[in-house]
């Protein structure tokens, strides 16, 4: 359903993930708007950098470890406390480990899904009353397009962002009947410094101001995909089709090179 884009003025919105990179961008998008923001990392210090530059009136720092549950109840707890409600909330916080096939470590899977998927599901069961109280609510999570078709060496991550999207599609069957709007993100590359990390070319890697415009745009616009770069996404997407002999033929190619 189309709907108006949404102003964002007085709006209480809640960001994981916003000591760096895309999510402390998106928080600093969403208070040029005009909301309040809360922002989760680990890293307090950085935090407070992100609050300084938005102003301490009207943001709320809340540094926690997003993959212990305890921890997404507390902080949900003092949101609600300190703000009486929640309107939006973007669960962002993320890591990125690569998979080295000839040395493969389950932990890697562990430590992703954990950060990426299940830090998700206890931010939902957490959120979920406060956002049942806003009549114009709002909830997303970060997966990536490669959550569309797998890609080596990143088979522990692309696994943990094809369970945020799965789920979240699901999701939004479920609380469309609330009015609880549920969107995904899937971004391609963007320059934050998880990819500053990267030792592979990054093709069509934006900034990360950039990407929260767009992400911001695309929550005020009821987007329920908000995917991009187009020029990237579209065609990344286009490979999930292919059959699956030719897909394991053209990846091959990446393997050799690598
Ligand atoms: N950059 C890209 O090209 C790209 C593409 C697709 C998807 N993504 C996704 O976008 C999200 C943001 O990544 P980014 O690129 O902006 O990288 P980033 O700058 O490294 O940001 C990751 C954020 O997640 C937080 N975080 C990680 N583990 C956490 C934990 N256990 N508890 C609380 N916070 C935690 C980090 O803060 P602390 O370390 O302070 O806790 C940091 O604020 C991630 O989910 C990533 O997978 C990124």
């Amino acid at each position: 359903m189309l709907k108006k884009p949404r102003s964002f003025q007085d709006k209480r919105v809640w960001i994981t993930g916003a000591s760096s990179g895309i999510g402390k961008a998106v928080a600093l998008e969403f208070a040029r708007r005009g909301a309040r923001v809360a922002i989760t990392a680990r890293n307090e210090a950085m935090l407070d950098n992100t609050a300084e530059i938005i102003g301490k009136d009207k943001c709320l720092v809340i540094p926690f470890d997003v993959t212990l549950k305890e921890e997404n109840h507390k902080a949900v707890a003092r949101i609600g406390e300190l703000w009486g409600g929640l309107d939006i909330v973007f669960f962002n916080a993320g890591i990125a480990e690569h998979v080295d096939i000839k040395n493969f470590d389950s932990a890697i899977f562990e430590r992703t899904i954990s950060a990426n998927f299940l830090s998700m599901v206890y931010g939902i069961e957490a959120v979920l009353p406060l956002l049942r109280n806003s009549t114009t609510a709002q909830l997303g999570g970060m997966s990536s397009t490669v959550s569309f078709a797998g890609i080596p060496r990143a088979e522990a991550y692309g696994a943990s962002k094809a369970a945020v999207r799965n789920m979240l599609q699901a999701l939004r069957i479920h609380l469309f009947q609330e009015n609880i709007h549920v969107f995904t993100v899937c971004p391609g590359f963007v320059r934050t410094p998880l990819t500053d990390k990267n030792d592979f070319p990054m093709p069509l890697r934006i900034e990360a101001d950039e990407a929260a415009r767009i992400i911001v745009n695309g929550i005020a616009r009821y987007k329920q995909e908000i995917d991009f770069p187009r020029a990237f996404s579209i065609p990344y997407k286009l490979l999930s089709f292919l059959p699956s002999r030719l897909y394991t033929r053209l990846m091959l190619n990446t393997v050799r090179q690598a």
